[in-house]
């Protein structure tokens, strides 16, 4: 068995899925048809996790941001995310996988909220791998959150902060087509959490490159600010 199956309990991976337009436009076609074959990635990665022993995965799906993206794209996106939910919930259910989204839901059309609900509560017994959906997400407005439920229960250790979080620390961060940045993405959880860029675009990214981006992972030294381990 893999060392990391036995010397860590949880792995937190995170994505950025990004590169959906561009594989698009690059290949002559409309920003939608990448998010449907991004769509596609999102299944691919889920059924490669549990084999590479990662608990827990947070895929960046729509960030509060991306609502300054022309109607039509958004309503693209958003109707992507109805039809993916109706179709693998079962999926998911069959192989362990429970599904949550993180983020606001006061702005989300009320179907799409209804198929988010009925996707959590059915998957809420699986345990192979928890997949946080992060939709209409903000870390700086989950950090005030947070802050706002520390405050109302007079609690402000780092633990009881960070339990007032949708999410828990990052272990791996892996962005997609080129981008180096964060876009808001998870800020207070990746203190620590290493970081991998890579150039392929979100459509193109397979089982195979969460492996190696595992494998990259494994082996690079974590310290935390302290010496590494003689
Ligand atoms: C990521 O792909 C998906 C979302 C942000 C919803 P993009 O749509 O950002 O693709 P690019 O960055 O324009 O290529
Ligand atoms: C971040 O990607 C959000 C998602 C992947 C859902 P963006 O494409 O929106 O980020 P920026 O605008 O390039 O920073
Ligand atoms: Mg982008």
């Amino acid at each position: 068995m893999p060392e990391y199956f036995t010397t860590q309990s949880s792995f937190h991976v995170a994505l950025i899925m990004d590169g959906n337009g561009r594989w698009a436009t690059g290949r002559g076609l409309p920003r939608l048809a990448g998010h449907r074959r991004g769509a596609d990635s999102v299944r691919r990665v889920i059924e490669a996790s549990p084999g590479l022993g990662i608990t827990d995965l947070t895929v960046y799906a729509f960030s509060s941001d991306n609502w300054k993206r022309p109607e039509a794209e958004v309503r693209g996106l958003m109707t992507l995310l109805s039809q993916y939910l109706r179709r693998e919930v079962a999926n998911c259910v069959r192989n362990g996988v429970r599904l949550s989204a993180i983020g606001r839901r006061d702005r989300l059309a009320p179907e799409l909220l209804a198929l988010i609900e009925d996707a959590e509560t059915r998957t809420a017994p699986c345990n192979r791998v928890h997949v946080r959906i992060a939709l209409d997400y903000s870390s700086r407005d989950a950090l005030l959150h947070a802050a706002e439920t520390c405050a109302s229960n007079g609690q402000w250790s780092r633990s009881a902060f960070s339990a007032a979080l949708p999410a828990p620390d990052v272990d791996l961060l892996v962005r997609t087509a080129g981008e180096k940045r964060l876009s808001d993405f998870l800020l207070w959880e990746c203190a620590y959490a290493e970081f991998l860029f890579v150039e392929k675009t979100w459509p193109e990214f397979t089982g195979a490159d969460l492996a190696a981006a595992v494998t990259e992972f494994r082996s690079r030294t974590r310290r935390f600010g302290a010496l590494p381990a003689a």
